[in-house]
């Protein structure tokens, strides 16, 4: 059986060393509850460093992934994430996207992490949901550009991160409802079946993002088909990332 699987994406936070060091001090006092999951931390790149060496609880994990080669001033190279052990790079997030990252970006780096052995963490979400069900259209294309050019072998080792944009950076009460994240999970699997067959459909792990806090990652958890969440703000708030954690250790498959 699988572990849950969990990511805390810090963002540009937190804005200092000190509190960076302040929180991985509160995280690690409850390192019991993080062993019992599969539990991924992203820091910025400043923090690598500091990070590293803290969290025999968790494994590092990049906010991004270096598309290109060379040399080139201010970027980060793919070699320095292997050397700090990253496993998990997450690729596409709307925030980056609205940056202007394209599909195609996107679907580059996946194939670059995959090549440096980083399992790529590809984001996708609607703006908006209109009531004709027009993003479902929009999900399909930007899960079929954002996979181009991925065998299926390729493929079933990715893992998709389903975070909507109207959901993301808010509160419990406005993420999505238990009962449309499970339709929308059983559609995007169908989408990956079309793409990729049944077989690499079915490994390719789907996460949720997108205000998952205390109160409602338990039942978006229970009554979808999820392998775990993307988790941004609570991730910087240790009781609620706690919690957070504990409700995902309590789920079996
Ligand atoms: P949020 O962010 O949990 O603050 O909504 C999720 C994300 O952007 O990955």
């Amino acid at each position: 059986m699988a572990k849950p699987i969990l990511v805390a994406n810090w963002k540009n936070n937190p804005g200092s060393k000190a509190e960076t060091l302040a929180l991985l001090k509160e995280l690690s006092k409850k390192r019991e509850i993080y062993k019992k999951i599969n539990l991924f931390i992203a820091p910025p790149y400043i923090y690598f460093d500091l990070v590293s060496s803290k969290i025999s609880f968790a494994k590092l994990a990049s906010q991004d992934f270096p598309r290109l080669k060379g040399i080139i001033t201010g970027e980060t190279a793919s070699e320095m994430l292997k050397s700090f052990g990253v496993r998990l790079a997450i690729v596409g997030h709307s925030e980056r996207r609205a940056l202007g990252e394209t599909d195609a970006e996107v679907a580059e780096k996946a194939k670059a992490a995959l090549k440096s052995g980083v399992t790529p963490l590809i984001c996708v979400g609607e703006k908006e949901r209109d009531e004709e069900g027009n993003y479902f259209d929009f999900l399909r294309n930007q899960i079929k550009s954002s996979f181009a050019g991925l065998s299926r072998q390729a493929a079933a080792s990715v893992i998709l991160a389903y975070e909507p944009v109207w959901a993301i950076g808010k509160g419990a009460k406005d993420a999505i409802a238990p009962g449309d994240l499970c339709q929308t999970i059983i559609f995007i699997r169908k989408v990956l079946s079309d793409l990729f067959g049944r077989n690499a459909a079915e490994s390719i792990k789907i996460l949720y993002g997108g205000s998952v806090e205390p109160m409602n990652a338990g039942e978006l958890m229970r009554e979808s088909n999820i392998a775990g969440f993307l988790v941004g703000h609570a991730s910087l708030k240790p009781k609620s990332f706690e919690q957070i954690a504990l409700s995902l250790a309590k789920i079996v498959r």
